[in-house]
């Protein structure tokens, strides 16, 4: 049988950087644990942008569309901030989610004990934290038409629109409660029902995929402006939430700090399964490019690290290695290394981002 396929798009900024860490992981488990992956390389964002004048060369969007999984590092950069709307490094990564259709992006906010301190709330409001913020990914507001800056009269007016389906609604909705069923068996949902007919719609289709499908798990429904607030006060109380697009943007963002850096959240994109049974998938970290401190070896790779364990599980059926991973990096973290980001107010040596990798790889030999 043909080995499994990656695509690393490893982008901008600190992409490169975090994604040669992951590069490491790879090759060890080629080597220690015999799984080999057939690993290429393209261009995504503003380095693509430079070669090929768009973010995204339709020859990496077929290969991407190939691929048993895509993982990507981050795009963006000032250098990019005055380009078209139409050819920012944004629009690459936009146009892998809605072409691979990757509905489902499965954000976990998990607080390592070691860390625990780091967070701005208090250490018992997210010791121990662990829950998953499912974004729907291709629809809402982010795609929805019409769209763009017109003029009215004489001045001008900015459109976006937020259009939901059904069916859109509901197979993000069946990938949140599938995922609860793993975990603790409860969802809840989160709109603005009280605003938004999508939100009245949101809030019914996911109740009726419940009640018919998954009667087993605990559903509530929440509005997103209440979620934001009882996510900073108690966010203990949520397991898995499923929100859509623009919401999961800020509320992952919100949770991301919960846990202290958001250096360390990976996320999972996925979509329909494929021939071979594997969902479409692309793994990413939740952080951004960092222009501020690319190039410099600062950049923590754990959030990448994560993305590919996450890849592990959800594309190749590899959840003992994923776990494994995770593992390393918890020991890594509990031993106190720690990239800058990590570094708290008592002070000490940060590590650069391939000490980081290597201290981790260290780890995963000890774990053989
Ligand atoms: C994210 C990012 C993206 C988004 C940007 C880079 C387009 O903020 O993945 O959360 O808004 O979805
Ligand atoms: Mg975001």
């Amino acid at each position: 049988m043909a080995n499994p396929s990656i695509l690393i798009l490893a982008g901008d900024g600190i992409g490169p950087e975090v994604m040669a860490e992951v590069k490491k992981v790879i090759t060890w488990m080629g080597v220690k644990r015999g799984v080999h992956f057939d690993v290429s390389e393209d261009l995504v964002g503003g380095c693509a942008y430079d070669v090929h004048g768009k973010p995204l060369a339709d020859e990496t969007m077929a290969k991407a569309q190939a691929v048993d999984a895509v993982l990507l590092g981050a795009v963006g950069g000032p250098k990019y901030d005055k380009l078209d709307f139409s050819v920012k490094p944004e629009r690459g990564l936009l146009r892998l989610r809605k072409e691979m259709d990757l509905f489902s992006n499965l954000r976990p906010a998990q607080c390592f004990d070691a860390l625990a301190d780091f967070s701005s709330l208090k250490k018992e409001v997210v010791a121990g934290l662990d829950i998953v913020i499912v974004r729907e990914l291709t629809s809402g507001v982010y795609f929805g038409e019409p769209r763009g800056i017109f003029k009215e009269g004489n001045e001008r007016v900015g459109i976006n629109t937020q259009r939901y389906t059904e069916s859109e609604i509901a197979r993000v909705a069946r990938s949140a409660f599938e995922l609860a069923r793993k975990r603790s068996n409860k969802v809840c949902s989160m709109e603005k029902a009280n605003v938004m007919e999508s939100g009245i719609l949101w809030r019914e289709v996911v109740q009726e995929v419940h009640d018919r499908e998954y009667p087993d798990v605990a559903l509530t429904h929440m509005y997103a402006d209440n979620g934001a607030m009882q996510l900073c006060r108690w966010p203990k109380q949520f397991d898995v939430i499923v929100t859509d697009n623009l919401f999961g943007d800020v509320l992952s963002d919100m949770a991301a700090m919960l846990t202290g850096s958001l250096g360390m959240l990976p996320s999972a994109s996925l979509g329909n399964p494929m021939a071979n049974g594997r969902p479409k998938a692309l793994y990413e970290p939740v952080h951004g490019s960092a222009p501020d401190i690319a190039g410099q070896g600062k950049a923590n790779p754990i959030a990448c690290i994560l993305s590919f364990a996450m890849a592990l599980r959800y594309s190749f059926d590899l959840g003992e290695d994923a776990t494994r991973l995770e593992k390393a990096v918890e020991k890594v973290l509990a031993d106190g290394v720690r990239t800058a980001d990590l570094m708290g107010p008592e002070g000490g040596k940060p590590v650069s981002t391939a000490e980081m990798g290597d201290a981790i790889l260290a780890a995963l030999d000890a774990s053989l």
